[in-house]
């Protein structure tokens, strides 16, 4: 698609209007003179962007120099509306306007398969294999509120309704957002966070996962002409919502027990509300046509069990036995909420005493109507509610747990040794073979009161017991996954594969083998540990240990990538190819193994936390890597714009599912994979551009200085966007701080540095080389990885301002090195840009992708002035001069510029 092919003249046309109804609302609600100022600003950056000139460049900073706070703000609060509306219509195009939507649907791939002779036999054992997860995270990328949230896919709506026709709704919503408090004033509690991802789960995926299904089995059955059998459900979601605790002490034992209770509770429920519209519609009387004897027998055993039925069934006609049975249903659903609340077994009241006994009831509703003519009625709702519990069960996500490796050890080291001391210090070899030991040969014994043990060790088992009694009570699959971050080498695995056993979710069968209720899984997320982690898994894969785990669990090993924190570990050109490498090396490591692999992405929204879109990225992973299964967070910001809609979610599921399939059986780059000279050009890219970043950021003195100076790093670390801390550890080193705040911050100041620095120097440096320029533009053209690096790299280079960046820069003036540090940056930034074009071969960024360019275009000369008043705001609060404002006041502006620089960037970090 080139850029005078795209036509966004629709999309276009809705932003004008929301942009005009928003003015109206401001002169409506502020007056003539705030709605003058905000047009002279947005007049000044649309030209400042047309026609750079220093001249205007100065007339615009004059004017905000001499804005009162309270204009501040609300140019500021204009800018944010209007960049937050932008970010509603152009959801309601993307699809149109993706240029993968087209081949990356379903329909488009199937029917490719089946042109190119895939048996259809093939494809549907593929597909009922498949496995693409989406687990949702409460990492605070999402600068804006939930309350915000919710005005907006109001206008979403009424924008549906159209433009005109909607009008008074749009007004309405648009001044309820400019009478709105835009920033946080409270942190989210955890369990405030387990609710809002519910209320995701519930509102969009719970529709929208069945949808995927059914059209993939409508293209199935379109391209190959026969029924997808056995029916496919491929898409999958989990949760890290109140099990995810690294590094945030807000989530204890008790938020996890609570977030399985209301995963539970709140899909009983969506159920239950579902039944009375069945009663509404399957009214079929016995009079009329015969039922089954199987649905007769169960309405009366149903009655015999469940005293309160026959008080509800008093209103209904005898002769409606679909009613009566769903009025059972109705009643058994109610039992089973009761029976959760009451810490019962499942069952022991007359609930269900699991999810398939919920289907067996509707099951037989369906047989009944389909064995009398009335295949029509049960096609409707009652099979929508069937394909919700055939994919969800009394779950809508499973809840996967993480904890930092280091509490693991100190929980192993206070129960396993408290006397001989810790296992620290020891050299991992016997570190091994004492927890190898631990596992296959120590009695079971019950664990030690939890109040003996210190507070690492009685937070961590505290959890595992949690799990432990939630699966055992409720729902063995409440939780699969237990997560290690920051795994550095195989003894952290074992030293969580001993504490599972402690707490009896690993257990010794009778046979000698043992049972295992969960997965362990490893996150490798530093360039070191990603280039060890064949090493760590060799020596797991050979431990008799945890082979017993691994062939409890089927064989199967899910292993976890970090892409920020190696990112921020080396750099971005350095962690893509680590990851690259060692998934490559663990793939064909485990099918040495006989061990069904499947990789995790712990991926965020920006670029240089692994962001960019997906249906690119997992088809450039390395072919052989992907086998059908593919899991992957979805963080923050992303949630709100890639699943803010059941319509954004089924088209976002889709091309994940096909993606999936298509690296699967139809790799479009199969053969024309990496050659062994682009490998080595690619190390050597790797190593030099990791020695340039590290060089900066880890060994440079004056760094850290210039970071906390030239971003709002510690206005971040103030904003109350998510329940856990922006720092693992207090000071001001870079290793303690998290890599979203890291990140956030260049984001912020628009040099993005985190994204693209390193990269610059490697890519000159091999251009210079004879024959580098040819290498590196074949690679470019042959190599899908290397396109997608380098094209992720042209989306953040397009989002770079480096003169806002230089004004960002001017904070950090009194600082000693900051004027040579600054030259450093910008001139690996021009480097960078120069080499990408070269690269790439196009006088401009984003060539290849109009849409995309427009979009940041159309969002720049308001992202620009929210910089620029961020930056007058900085400026004011560092110099100590707040101009009778409070410093609380000074902080929530600034925060409102960051929330609307997020916006407009459409990542926080
Ligand atoms: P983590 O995630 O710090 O929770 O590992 C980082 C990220 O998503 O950027």
């Amino acid at each position: 698609m080139t850029a005078s092919r795209i036509d966004d003249s629709a999309l276009r046309a809705e932003v004008r209007a929301v942009g005009a109804l928003l003015g109206r609302v401001i002169r409506e609600q502020e007056g003539e003179r705030i709605y003058q100022l905000v047009e002279r600003v947005r007049t000044l950056a649309v030209a400042r962007r047309r026609r750079p000139t220093a001249p205007g460049e100065r007339t615009l900073q004059r004017l905000i120099r001499r804005l009162e706070q309270e204009d501040i703000e609300a140019v500021a609060r204009a800018f944010t509306l209007f960049l937050h509306l932008v970010n509603v219509v152009e959801s309601r195009h993307a699809p149109q306007l993706d240029p993968g939507a087209g081949s990356g649907s379903l329909a488009a791939l199937l029917r490719r398969l089946s042109r190119r002779g895939t048996p259809s036999d093939l494809v549907a054992r593929t597909l009922s294999d498949l496995r693409a997860t989406v687990v949702l995270t409460a990492h605070p990328t999402e600068a804006t509120r939930w309350s915000v949230h919710k005005i907006l896919s109001r206008v979403d709506r009424a924008l549906e309704a159209g433009a005109r026709a909607g009008e008074a709704e749009l007004l309405r919503e648009i001044t309820a957002l400019w009478q709105t408090q835009l920033q946080r004033e409270r942190r989210p509690t955890p369990i405030g966070e387990v609710q809002h991802a519910l209320h995701t789960l519930e509102t969009v995926f719970q529709d929208a996962i069945p949808r995927v299904h059914e059209r993939l089995a409508k293209a199935f059955e379109s391209a190959y002409g026969a029924r997808l059998e056995p029916p496919a459900r491929p898409v999958r979601v989990g949760s890290w919502v109140g099990g995810d605790r690294d590094g945030n002490p807000n989530v204890t034992a008790w938020v996890t027990s609570e977030a399985l209770r209301l995963h539970r509770q709140t899909t009983l429920a969506a159920y239950w509300r579902a039944i009375p519209t069945l009663i509404d519609l399957l009214t079929p009387s016995e009079k009329r046509v015969p039922v089954s004897e199987e649905l007769r027998a169960s309405v009366e055993r149903d009655l015999e069990e469940l005293p309160r039925l026959r008080e509800r069934l008093e209103g209904y006609e005898s002769h409606e036995l679909y009613r009566r049975k769903l009025n059972a249903v109705a009643v058994r659903l109610e039992l089973s909420m009761e029976e959760t609340d009451a810490a019962e077994l499942p069952g022991l009241r007359g609930g269900y005493p699991d999810a398939g006994a919920l289907a067996a009831d509707l099951e037989l509703i369906d047989r009944s109507l389909r064995g009398e003519r009335g295949a029509r009625l049960a096609d409707g709702m009652l099979q929508t509610l069937r394909e919700r519990v055939a994919s969800f069960g009394f779950r809508l996500a499973s809840l996967d747990v993480r904890e930092h490796q280091a509490r693991h050890r100190a929980a192993a080291a206070s129960l396993l040794c408290p006397v001989e001391g810790p296992l620290e210090g020891l050299p991992v070899e016997e570190q091994q073979r004492f927890l190898e030991h631990c596992f296959l040969h120590e009695p079971d014994e019950p664990l030690p009161p939890l109040d003996s043990l210190d507070d690492a060790a009685r937070e961590v088992l505290s959890t595992l017991l949690t799990v432990r009694e939630s699966m055992a009570r409720l729902d063995p699959g409440a939780v699969r996954d237990l997560v290690i971050s920051d795994t550095h080498d195989h003894a952290n695995v074992l030293e969580l594969l001993v504490l599972a056993r402690r707490v009896g979710l690993v257990r010794r069968s009778s046979d000698g083998g043992v049972e295992s209720a969960v997965n362990i899984v490893p996150l490798f997320e530093k360039v070191d540990s990603l280039a060890a982690a064949e090493t760590s898994m060799e020596r797991l894969y050979e431990s008799p240990a945890y082979r017993a785990q691994l062939r409890a669990r089927g064989m199967r090993q899910q292993i976890m990538l970090g892409y920020s924190d190696s990112a921020k570990d080396g750099g971005y050109f350095a962690a893509c190819f680590a990851l690259q490498r060692a998934q490559r090396a663990l793939a064909d490591q485990a099918a040495r193994h006989g061990v069904h692999l499947e990789f995790f992405h712990g991926r965020g929204g920006t670029i240089s936390r692994g962001g960019g879109p997906t249906h690119r990225a997992i088809l450039a992973q390395p072919p052989e890597t992907v086998r059908g299964r593919i899991k992957l967070t979805e963080q923050g910001e992303v949630i709100t714009s890639k699943y803010g809609t059941s319509e954004a979610a089924v088209h976002h599921l889709e091309q994940l599912a096909s993606a999936v399939l298509e690296a699967t059986l139809a790799h479009p780059m199969q053969g024309r994979t990496a050659r062994v000279s682009w490998m080595g050009a690619m190390d050597t890219l790797a190593e030099r551009s990791r020695a340039r970043y590290r060089g900066l950021v880890y060994e440079e003195p004056g760094f850290v200085d210039l970071f906390y100076a030239a971003t709002p790093i510690e206005e971040i670390a103030g904003l109350r966007i998510g329940s856990r801390p922006a720092k693992r550890r207090g000071g001001r080193r870079i290793e303690s701080l998290r890599a979203i705040p890291w990140n956030f911050a260049w984001n912020q100041n628009r040099v993005l540095l985190s994204s693209w620095y390193g990269a610059g120097a490697a890519l000159q440096e091999m251009l210079a080389e004879p024959d580098g320029e040819q290498r590196l533009r074949a690679m470019y053209r042959g190599w899908l990885f290397f396109r997608t690096v380098i094209d992720n790299l042209q989306q953040v280079l397009a989002k770079v301002d480096m003169e806002v960046g230089a004004a960002y820069g001017e904070l950090a003036r009194d600082l000693p090195d900051a004027v040579a540090l600054l030259q450093r940056i910008r001139d690996e930034h021009t480097a960078c840009r120069r080499s990408v074009l070269r690269v790439v071969g196009s006088k401009r960024l984003l060539e290849g992708e109009p849409a995309l360019r427009r979009s940041i275009e159309r969002r720049n000369p308001y992202i620009d002035s929210l910089s620029q008043l961020q930056l007058e705001l900085l400026r004011r609060k560092r110099s100590g001069g707040v101009r009778g404002a409070t410093l609380e006041a000074m902080d929530g502006a600034i925060q409102l510029t960051i929330a609307g620089v997020a916006a407009g960037l459409r990542n926080t970090g």
